[in-house]
Order: structure tokens, then sequence, then C-alpha cells
């Protein structure tokens, strides 16, 4: 029988753990701003109208924009079906009260969630458990769409999922594109011998589309 295709946490932070050393030389004390997204990267925002006076936030976590992208797909999708949606990374939400349903997204680094994510979930926790949510996790992980990534992903967000018991919870290939990556992140993805972190954008369009256009009901 084939052996199914599992990327770890442990082989990403092999690979990481590989090229940190040359990543520090290579930044120094300067380390913090390799690890800043470069001003090419787009965080998109937006809001839709309504005459429905519920209104969902869907919000993200992203270092290369490729969550902000999916995150703006399902905002259009529930857009498109008449919900009143606003979409936001999560540093600019400042508010939480107007909303009567959630969709949180981020990417996975080096077998974690990104640092916004876990922060907006601890700023708001009393907020978004009193109301319906919905998480959609990213990775590389999810190249292959089999239980046991799914597993594996979910892994990565089981505090999340401990503390918010979100209604839906799907998870998505991801993108590697060196120009919108952080500079350290880039030294990661190059030093990578595994070949893991090859360019390339596995993100799964109709995936993606199909689970935006079942979500509103669960979150209304
Ligand atoms: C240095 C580095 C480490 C990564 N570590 C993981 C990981 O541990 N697990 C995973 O599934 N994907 C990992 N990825 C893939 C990212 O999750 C993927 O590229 C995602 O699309 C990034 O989203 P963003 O563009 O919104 O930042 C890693 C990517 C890079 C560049």
């Amino acid at each position: 029988m084939a052996k199914r295709n599992v990327v770890t946490r442990r082989k990403f932070l092999k690979v990481a753990g590989g090229a940190v050393g040359v990543g520090i030389a290579a930044c120094g004390g300067t380390a913090y701003f390799g690890t800043r997204s470069p001003a090419k990267v787009v965080f998109p925002y937006s809001t839709c109208p309504s005459f429905d006076d519920k209104r969902l936030l869907v919000t993200y976590a992203s270092k290369s924009g490729a969550t902000g992208e999916i995150a703006a797909r399902i905002t259009t999708s529930l857009c498109n079906s008449g919900y009143a949606v606003d979409l936001k990374h999560f540093p600019d939400v400042r508010d939480i009260s107007t909303y009567s349903g959630f969709v949180m997204g981020s990417p996975v680094y080096m077998g974690r969630v990104m640092g916004s994510f876990v922060s907006f979930i601890e700023k708001f926790q009393q907020g978004l458990r009193s109301r319906p949510s919905a998480f959609f996790g990213v990775g590389l992980t999810m190249k292959e769409d089999s239980p046991e990534n799914r597993t594996e992903m979910d892994t990565y967000f089981a505090p999340a999922i401990d503390a918010l018991q979100p209604e839906k919870i799907n998870y998505f290939g991801g993108r590697i594109k060196m120009d919108t990556l952080p500079f350290l992140y880039r030294v990661f993805a190059k030093a990578d011998t595994e070949g893991i972190l090859t360019e390339g954008d596995y993100r799964d369009w109709n995936a993606i589309d199909n689970w935006a256009n079942q979500l509103a009901e669960d979150l209304i």
C-alpha cells in the first residue's frame, strides 16, 4: 500500500531548524526586521452592505498574502449570498460588539498558528465565545488533503479550538511565493533541501468556495 504523504510539524521544524543558523548569520541583531512582510504584501480590507442588521466579520493573519486572499474570497462569497460582511486583518480589529458571527483564519509557520490569531482570541475571548464562529487554517501540510494531514492541522489549531469550540473548521493548502515572503522566511525556504518549501500555489479555490457557500447558515 502506498505511504500517505504526511508533512509533519517535525519536518517543517527540521527544514527551518537547518536554516535558522543561516538566517541569524544573515540578519544578526536585525532578525526582527527579517520577519516582517515585504511592502508589496496586500492585507485586504472590505465591507459590504446589506439590509440585514446582522453582520459577519471575516478576519485573518497572514505573512505573505495567501491567507488574506483566501479570506477575501470567502468574504466575496458571503457578500454575494446577501450577507453583510466586514473583512479585516486581525491587527485592525478594535471592536467585535457589532458582529453576530466570525470567520477567523491563520496560516501555519514552523508548526504554529500566527501570534496575531492567538492574541485576537485572547483579547476578545468572551465576546467570541458567546457567538458562533468558524476557523480556517492554511498550510503546506494540506498540499495533499488526507485524513492524516487534517489531523496534523488539528494539532496546530487545538488550543484555539479548545478555547472557542467553533461551529466549523476547515483547512486549505497554502502558497509559497518567494518575493512576498519576509526576508528570513525566504532564507528558510531557499535553504530547504527536502523540497517541502518549494515555490507553488496549492490553494484549492473550489474547496474554498464550497466551504464559503455553506458557511453563513451556521453563523447567523
Ligand atoms: C519558513 C516557512 C515555514 C512554514 N512552516 C509550515 C508548517 O509548519 N506547516 C505548514 O503546514 N505550512 C508551513 N508553511 C507554509 C505556509 O503555511 C504557507 O506558505 C501559507 O500559505 C502562508 O500563508 P500566508 O501567505 O498567508 O502568510 C511554512 C512556510 C514557510 C515559508
